[in-house]
């Protein structure tokens, strides 16, 4: 039986806001951010280091850090807002219908456990299923991720796999409960290229072959063209464009999506030095005024809404968002 969605939309961030309560005070790591996630695609959250982009995702399933509060917006996953949903049916939408992997495998699997074991408690948890059959299912989630003698790698702890292993090891514990959506926050980050190759191919396989969503974080904008259906492009806390990859990818309508696409290695022609963005992203309690990117950007030297008006979204193409104020002239 094929389960029908409340909306094409599995997951769908309205708004959202994140503060960080510091000693110098209170910060919007995350603001306004809006962002929606359809089964059967891959969506990609793209920014580079500290835009908040691990916050959006811890935010969805209600695992941020302490420090971090979700102070506004909504979390509609299925028809339901996961931001009031109280806390005993969250449990169970954690796992069972979200499943989470993260780029350190080693932080998030127990070190003193068999990888069979770790696989087999979380279907025994999910699927209310006794030890004996979830141990016999663990093994075929272990082949699922394509491990090769997953009989042998359900009797090794993590220590023993390399880190290519490790990764799908995780990514079988996150597909135990068999979830809707899988939010991979960098999960190839600590990986060769190759080895990224396969995970990412792995991650999309799995994601399709079920009609699941996959909100797929990662600073690399290579990642982004290789695997992603949508993309989001996150700077200082804020989506400053969305839509359609190919589209995005091919005519990118926010200056610092451009400048980004400027700066990823093109696999073939002649190899050329990459530019890089002059400057570096702001701190979360140093956001500029008007448009956080102004500062690095070319567009906005000589323009006063630039520097003093935060830009509001543009449609600049079917489910293509833009939030700049020159968008028109780009
Ligand atoms: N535990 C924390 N306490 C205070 N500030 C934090 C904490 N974790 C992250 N931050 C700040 O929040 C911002 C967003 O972090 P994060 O979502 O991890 O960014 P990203 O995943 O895009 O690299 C960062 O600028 C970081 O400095
Ligand atoms: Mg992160």
């Amino acid at each position: 039986m094929v389960h029908r969605f409340v909306n094409d939309d599995l997951l769908r961030l309205e708004k959202l806001r994140i503060d960080i309560h510091a000693a110098r005070g209170t910060a919007a790591v995350v603001d306004d951010v809006s962002l929606a996630v359809a089964a059967g695609r891959v969506t990609a959250l793209v920014g580079e280091s500290g835009c908040g982009k691990s916050m959006t995702a811890l935010a969805v399933p209600r695992l941020l850090p302490a420090a971090a509060c979700c102070v506004g917006g909504r979390i509609h996953f299925d028809g339901r807002d996961l931001r009031v949903m109280p806390e005993e049916e969250l449990r169970r939408v954690r796992g069972r219908r979200i499943g989470m992997v993260f780029q350190e495998p080693m932080a998030a699997l127990n070190p003193l456990m068999t990888i069979g074991r770790q696989v087999a408690e979380a279907i025994e948890l999910h699927a209310g299923v006794r030890p004996r059959e979830a141990a016999r299912r663990a093994v075929q989630k272990l082949a699922e991720v394509a491990l090769s003698d997953p009989q042998r790698v359900a009797r090794q702890y993590p220590h023993q796999l390399s880190g290519g292993m490790r990764q799908r090891a995780m990514i079988a514990v996150a597909l135990a409960g068999d979830p809707d959506l899988i939010i991979a926050d960098e999960p190839t980050t600590a990986l060769d290229a190759t080895i990224q190759a396969q995970i990412l191919e792995l991650l999309c396989a799995v994601t399709r072959q079920r009609g699941r969503a996959l909100l797929l974080i990662t600073h690399d904008f290579g990642v982004v063209s290789a695997v992603a259906d949508d993309v989001a492009v996150m700077y200082a806390g804020r989506i400053v464009e969305r839509g359609p990859a190919a589209q995005v990818l091919a005519r990118p309508r926010h200056p610092y999506t451009a400048a980004l696409l400027r700066c990823v290695p093109r696999l073939r022609g002649p190899r050329v030095a990459l530019p890089v963005i002059p400057g570096a992203p702001p701190a979360p309690f140093a956001w500029p005024g008007g448009c956080r990117y102004h500062p690095r950007c070319a567009l906005a030297s000589d323009d006063a809404r630039c520097r003093h008006e935060q830009p509001t979204d543009v449609s600049v193409g079917a489910d293509h968002v833009a939030a700049c104020w020159k968008t028109e002239n780009t």
